[in-house]
């Protein structure tokens, strides 16, 4: 958790220091709108899950927080001076409409400030579990969009962007729950592809990559995920 709050802290510390109009997209239950609004942002938190913003608003209900999906079309009148944006680009599989949208939203000069999975990231775990799905006879398509830092620059500059600065680094993450930790990942993450197979091949697909990535993600008394992240600040 200690480890958690000083990586968004990192990303935190790319925003403007005087009070801006922020939007925070795919906010999910809150905690970094409510950190952005605390540095005394105008801040206003989306995501497309009603769930997700059920739980947000519980836990903090003096938050502007909406159920919208980013890709949908822009409203004239939503113009913002940031938008912000952690762990939640590389779920979505139109970057360009992605990309789009977000230039509309932002003000004159204004600047996306954004943090996701960069290419190489999970790359331990993601050829874990397609090994055991090859032994199936199965076949595993990555549902994430892990760029390499040339590839997003160019993707940013062919949407108008001024890309003013972007990093890649390696992000190793404590997953909680201990021992239990990269099982409870691998059934939240690979949720999608799991459910077609049986309990039976799921224990077992489990249980090997558990063995397979202990050298390797194991530490002592907790598992860490290969984690490796793109940190972007590019301007309209
Ligand atoms: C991440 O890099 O933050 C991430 C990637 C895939 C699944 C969950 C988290």
């Amino acid at each position: 958790m200690i480890q958690s709050t000083l990586l968004w802290q990192n990303l935190l510390a790319e925003l403007p220091k005087t009070p801006q109009h922020i939007i925070d997209i795919g906010c999910g239950t809150g905690t970094l709108t409510n950190e952005i609004a605390r540095a005394g942002h105008q801040v206003v938190g989306i995501d497309q899950s009603a769930n997700m913003i059920k739980q947000a608003r519980a836990k903090f209900p003096q938050l502007d927080l909406q159920i919208k999906n980013v890709l949908l079309p822009v409203m004239q009148t939503e113009r913002y001076d940031v938008v912000f944006s952690n762990a939640v680009f590389h779920w979505i599989k139109d970057q360009d409409k992605l990309l789009q949208n977000i230039f509309t939203l932002l003000k004159a000069n204004g600047q996306l400030i954004c943090e996701f999975g960069a290419a190489g990231n999970i790359a331990r775990i993601q050829q874990a579990f397609q090994h055991e799905l090859t032994q199936l006879d199965r076949e595993y398509h990555s549902p994430f969009f892990f760029p390499t830092r040339l590839d997003y620059a160019t993707l940013l500059r062919s949407h108008q962007f001024k890309v003013e600065e972007i990093t890649v680094y390696d992000r190793p993450t404590v997953l909680a729950g201990g021992a239990a930790g990269l099982k409870n990942w691998i059934e939240q993450f690979f949720a999608t592809d799991l459910f077609k197979l049986s309990q039976a091949k799921q224990t077992l697909i489990i249980h090997n990559m558990v063995q397979n990535l202990k050298d390797s993600l194991w530490k002592q008394d907790h598992w860490e995920a290969d984690y490796r992240h793109i940190k972007v600040r590019a301007s309209k």
